[in-house]
């Protein structure tokens, strides 16, 4: 009988045993990206909607919240929607978006020049480059009266520079112009606490800013949100 000598039968044991840890990895890899497609999934069903995002990048930091974004805009029946922070204009897409649903005019703001941006939906689109502080306390209502609008914001969607002291000031001035029944919205509200996940499967970990937009927003509505659990409603509380 052929029997292997000992120290060729270990190095035979050892070898099956690395391919089977090979095969549980491999399992346990499949696995984690198998859910992770199926959690973060996102579909537009809106037909503006579509047509407003098409070609946006599904790793941006904003694309999972595009839907929503979109939903709370046409809710608030908004004539005037205004973003300060317009970038690459992804959030600018859904705004617009939602304001050929409503009828509805979007002015964007950036400290940067984002006049050039390829849009859906363009002929609904102002853009002005300013400080959004500067512009909010003196250039605002001019601008309105200018575009024959009234100075009465429906939506404002505030996504800038996502600093306390910054995102103080843009309350302070915006909240002044917003109509009876205006909304404001808030991106990056709950950075810096561990990890974060996005649309296109980029798993990270968060910028700590100090809880400088949800400091800023307590502050305004005199409550204290616990951003370790799940919302209930902004009203009574996390829970
Ligand atoms: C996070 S990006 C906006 C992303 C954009 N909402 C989107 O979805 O693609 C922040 C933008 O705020 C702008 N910003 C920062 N401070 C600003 C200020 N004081 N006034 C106006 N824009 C400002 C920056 O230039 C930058 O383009």
């Amino acid at each position: 009988m052929n029997t292997p000598p000992p120290a060729i039968k270990s190095r035979q044991s050892l070898k099956s045993f690395r391919a089977f840890l090979w095969s549980v990895r491999m399992f346990i890899s499949k696995k984690v990206s198998f859910r992770s497609l199926t959690k973060y999934r996102q579909s537009f069903q809106h037909p503006d909607l579509i047509e407003g995002v098409r070609g946006i990048d599904p790793a941006s930091d904003i694309a999972a919240h595009l839907s929503m974004l979109f939903f709370f805009t046409v809710d608030a029946k908004p004539r005037l929607i205004v973003e300060l922070g317009t970038r690459g204009g992804e959030s600018t897409r859904a705004l617009l978006s939602a304001a050929v649903v409503s009828n509805a005019t979007v002015l964007s703001l950036d400290i940067e020049d984002c006049s050039g941006l390829d849009l859906a939906h363009r002929q609904r689109w102002h853009f002005v480059k300013a400080d959004d502080i500067e512009f909010g306390k003196t250039g605002f209502a001019k601008w309105c009266s200018a575009a024959d609008l009234k100075p009465e914001i429906d939506v404002l969607f505030v996504d800038t520079s996502h600093l306390y002291e910054h995102t103080k000031q843009e309350i302070a001035v915006w909240s002044q112009l917003l109509s009876e029944r205006g909304v404001m919205i808030f991106h990056d509200t709950n950075l810096g606490r561990g990890t974060s996940a996005r649309l296109g499967h980029l798993i990270g970990h968060g910028w700590d800013n100090q809880r400088g937009v949800i400091r800023a927003i307590e502050e305004f509505l005199g409550k204290h949100y616990d951003e370790s659990c799940f919302s209930r409603t902004w009203q009574t509380d996390f829970c």
